[in-house]
């Protein structure tokens, strides 16, 4: 009788998986801003404070958690920005609360919970960091993005609402960016009133020739037609009723001076009564920035703002007039990237190269580096590479004026070879006289 053959178990090698993992990438709407855009970045960032601060702001830092009640009672319920575009969940306590998508509301909270009531009026109050709002990532709209806000506390003085104009100007002038504000009113609330109802009258009958989101719009925010982006919405809105026939005198008097001061101040602005804006706490002036029409460019708003005489007491606090604005800072990045102008930057770049040709001299050229930097001069270098070739290279591409050498023989001689990148001529230093040569070189022309 023949044995049953012993099973032999084929043993099976794992599969060796060739594929890839997964890169993970910034999330849908969110950026990075990369070493190469900090310059402009930094640059942005300086020019808003050094103005907001010379327009007598003040700083304030909020957090970017609230509490998801505060823009539901400021931005509004049947705002797009609240009904679809909060990032909103429940925390581990169960409070419900949301990542800010601007900064008026913050500021405001902040006002009334910090007794700031008791300051002399106008506050002004600025603050820049990032907002986030749930909308479709397309160009010059993210999900993440960071705005300087301004807001001035306390008085209803038509000047106040100009001023906020004149500081977007500067801002923008200081950044050689053209811009053109864009001015409207839309009165009290009891104009609100007025003009919806002939809001709704012109589109009766004419539903067919708006956009279905507007369709809801006319049941819920009415207003918010004027600002669809939608073609078929764009155009037939050319022809509603102008929000400016319904002011109230009172209002209608505030706007005329506004645009007074605005003639005084000698800012260029141009009149559109379809900026209602899409926030529910405006009343009389509001604006938006927009650049000078630049070819090709798709454009997009710049900056906005307004008055909002009754925001403070909806959140609980006293009845207290108040105006702002608030700048979109990746936006105005772009421009900056665009026109790369160079010589404003020119503060961010190295003075010096410093160049070593071996690993024995790392330690020196680390000293030399300590005493170099301490005299205030920036210098570039990189301890990675030894050989001169490719470090003149990076010293050229970083436009520096002058390389500084430390070969085997300085090192020994405690000496630097000091070579001019225009012209390529070198000459050797003691190295303890190094800063004061650099200094008479750099400094004193
Ligand atoms: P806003 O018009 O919603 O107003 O935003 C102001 C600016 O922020 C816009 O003009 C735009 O430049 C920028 N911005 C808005 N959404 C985005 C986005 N998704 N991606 C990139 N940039 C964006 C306000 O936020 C009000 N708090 C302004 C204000 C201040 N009113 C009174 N005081």
């Amino acid at each position: 009788m023949s044995r049953p053959k012993a099973k032999t178990s084929k043993i099976t090698k794992p599969l060796k998986t060739t594929r890839k993992k997964r890169c993970i990438q910034t999330l849908r709407g969110m950026r990075d801003i990369i070493p190469s855009d900090q310059k402009y970045w930094r640059y942005l960032i300086k020019i808003c404070e050094e103005y907001a601060q010379s327009y007598g702001f003040e700083p304030i830092t909020t957090p970017i958690l609230e509490e998801r009640a505060l823009f539901e009672r400021s931005i509004g319920q049947g705002t797009d920005i609240v009904e679809k575009e909060l990032f909103s969940f429940c925390d581990l306590g169960g409070d419900n609360i949301a990542l800010r998508p601007e900064l008026t509301a913050s500021i405001c909270r902040a006002y009334i919970e910090h007794g700031m009531v008791n300051l002399p009026k106008p506050l002004k109050l600025y603050e820049i960091g990032p907002m986030f709002r749930y909308d479709r990532p397309q160009s010059g709209r993210y999900r993440e993005f960071h705005q300087l806000s301004a807001e001035t506390i306390g008085s209803p003085e038509p000047i106040i609402d100009a001023e906020v104009i004149a500081l977007s100007y500067s801002i923008f002038k200081a950044l050689s960016i053209p811009v053109v504000a864009q001015v409207n009113s839309i009165g009290s609330q009891e104009t609100g009133k007025i003009y919806r109802k002939q809001l709704l009258n012109f589109y009766k009958g004419k539903e067919r020739q708006i956009c279905l989101t507007c369709k809801k719009r006319l049941k819920t925010n009415p207003m918010r037609v004027l600002d669809c982006k939608m073609k078929m919405c764009q155009e037939l809105s050319e022809e509603t009723p102008q929000i400016i026939d319904c002011l109230d005198p009172e209002s209608k008097t505030h706007f005329m001076k506004v645009l007074e001061y605005l003639d005084r101040f000698d800012l260029p602005y141009t009149l559109n009564s379809r900026i209602v804006r899409g926030l529910d706490y405006y009343n009389r002036t509001t604006f938006e920035i927009w650049p000078e029409k630049e070819a090709g460019r798709k454009a997009s708003a710049l900056g906005g703002g307004g008055r909002y005489d009754s925001l403070i007491e909806d959140l609980g606090g006293r009845p207290t007039p108040a105006c702002g604005v608030a700048l979109g800072l990746e936006r105005i990045l772009a421009f900056l990237r665009a026109k790369q102008p160079d010589k404003i930057f020119s503060s961010d770049s190295y003075d010096l190269y410093l160049a070593h040709l071996s690993e024995l001299s790392t330690k020196k050229i680390m000293k030399y580096f300590d005493e170099l930097r301490q005299a205030g001069f920036r210098v570039a270098y990189n301890l990675a590479k030894n050989d001169l070739r490719s470090q003149l290279e990076a010293a050229n591409k970083l436009k520096v004026k002058y390389t500084l050498i430390l070969g085997q023989k300085e090192i020994i001689d405690e000496t630097l070879i000091i070579r001019d990148m225009e012209n390529g001529i070198q000459e050797t230093v003691a190295g303890q006289k190094i800063v004061i040569e650099m200094k008479k070189r750099l400094f004193q022309n």
